[in-house]
């Protein structure tokens, strides 16, 4: 029996790897901020599959949060053989409009996070000679996408490089490039998503299992479906200057007031 600690597990993404993982016979460990929701989710995935959910309540964006999912990661006694870092979020409003608090809580739990857990994983991981990191990070990483896009190419560059460091090791590391998914995440950045092309709509399920197939085939980078892997071929022939304008229009509908301005 090995076991998954997945990051951001009750909703959208990661609520798809929670639900494969356990029907593949993997114990989990269940982390986000919502406990009721957490112990719901444990309860249905130990009824429906059989297996054991751990619920460990951590707000990634405080260091104690990290400190409890880092220190899970490290215990060599129940050890993690697979690590989603999925968990983040989307701002509602372009740079300038979003305090800069909330882009610095965004880096804390889109980077700082990552680096945190999957460093106490892999250190573990690498001691067995075994183990996987998944660190879910996104197409807008390759297009200029304000702090959000930021943030998630630094998961790219920062995973690829500690896959290359780590070949060899036994531990396996990818980054996990979705385009558009249909969780909470634009509802709950308030973003408007009617602007989005049907076409562009990617399903959570297919998704992961794209992305664990990609895992086991030893890739560092998943780009899962064909429809974002022909588009990020074109954005390396698009002007810089002109995919800023695409990109930044793209899912990015807030209110009455943007859509008046532009
Ligand atoms: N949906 C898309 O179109 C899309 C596309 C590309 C990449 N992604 C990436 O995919 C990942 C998952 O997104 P999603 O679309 O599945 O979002 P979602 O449906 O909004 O789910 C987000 C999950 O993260 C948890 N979470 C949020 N902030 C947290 C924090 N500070 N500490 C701990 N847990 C936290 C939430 O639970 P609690 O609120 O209970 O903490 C929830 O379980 C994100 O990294 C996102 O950037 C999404």
């Amino acid at each position: 029996m090995t076991t998954a600690l997945i990051t951001g597990s009750t909703a959208g993404i990661g609520a798809a790897f929670a639900r494969r993982l356990a029907a593949d016979g993997h114990d989990l460990v269940l982390v986000a901020r919502d406990t009721k929701r957490l112990r719901e989710q444990a309860t249905e995935l130990h009824d429906r599959h059989g297996i054991e959910a751990e619920v460990l309540t951590a707000d990634l964006a405080a260091d104690d949060g990290i400190e409890a999912v880092a220190a899970r990661l490290a215990d060599r006694k129940n050890p993690v053989d697979l690590l989603v870092n999925n968990a983040g979020f989307g701002h509602k409003g372009r740079y300038l409009d979003v305090p800069t608090a909330d882009e610095l809580r965004m880096l804390k739990v889109h980077c700082e996070a990552v680096l945190r857990l999957t460093s106490a994983a892999a250190g573990a991981m690498r001691e067995r000679g075994r183990g996987g990191v998944i660190n879910v990070a996104s197409v807008a990483a390759f297009v200029p996408r304000g702090t959000y896009g930021a943030s998630k190419a630094w998961v790219v560059q920062f995973t690829q490089g500690a896959a290359r460091d780590l070949a060899g090791s036994g531990v396996r590391l990818m980054a996990l490039c979705p385009g558009f998914v249909r969780t909470e995440f634009h509802q709950r950045a308030g973003m408007g998503t009617d602007n989005i092309p049907g076409w562009m709509w990617l399903d959570a399920d297919k998704l992961v299992a794209a992305a664990l197939a990609d895992l086991a085939r030893g890739k560092s980078l998943s780009v899962p479906d064909p429809r974002y892997k022909v588009l990020l071929g074109a954005t390396k022939l698009v002007p810089r200057g002109l995919l800023g304008g695409i990109s930044s229009r793209a899912g990015r509908k807030y209110g009455p007031e943007h859509r008046t301005q532009r």
